[in-house]
């Protein structure tokens, strides 16, 4: 698999932003990252913390749209309205555990306030779905910690033969 081939949707999650009350800044953090590395976005949508709405996007994207990668931003901390880490279980066919706890333990190192998202990473068919918080600066500190392993995640998903 060649990175720019991955197809990649970008979920931003919340309420604000739905409602156009605030500019969401992390979806497009998030693209230009991405970009800035060689990887493609081939979609980006925002949506609010309804976990209803949460849940049939993510299947969308993965049933439907085919995407490789799914990453969401906000909704994971400890308020009221937070369910994006519940939705991503709930449609979730496997955990996968290493990739948030990874992104938890490295964001820890900057501010313990890391300790304050409840972020989860899935696999749901052939689709790797990684929570990041909602703001661009975690988003951004959370792409560094995976960044490295995406491609080999994506091709051993897709059943690729792998080198590596
Ligand atoms: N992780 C990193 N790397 N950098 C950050 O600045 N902010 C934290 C945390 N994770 C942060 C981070 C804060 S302040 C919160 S409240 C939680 O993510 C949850 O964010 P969310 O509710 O916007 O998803």
């Amino acid at each position: 698999m060649k990175k720019q081939d991955a197809r990649i949707k970008i979920i931003t999650i919340s309420d604000r932003a739905f409602s156009g009350e605030r500019e969401d800044l992390s979806g497009p953090a998030i693209k230009s990252y991405l970009e800035e590395k060689g990887w493609n976005i081939s979609s980006y949508i925002v949506i609010d913390d309804d976990k209803k709405r949460i849940m049939r996007e993510l299947c969308y994207a993965c049933d439907d749209e085919r995407m490789d990668l799914v990453l969401t931003t906000g909704g994971t901390g400890f308020a009221q309205r937070d369910v994006t880490p519940e939705a991503t279980l709930q449609i979730a066919d496997r955990l996968c555990p290493g990739i948030a706890e990874a992104i938890r333990a490295e964001s820890l190192k900057i501010t313990k306030h890391a300790m304050l998202s409840r972020a989860v990473s899935v696999m749901r068919k052939q689709t790797l779905i990684i929570n990041l918080p909602g703001s661009p600066k975690a988003c951004r500190e959370g792409l560094d910690v995976v960044i490295d392993a995406l491609e080999h995640a994506i091709g051993i998903m897709r059943g690729e033969k792998l080198d590596k």
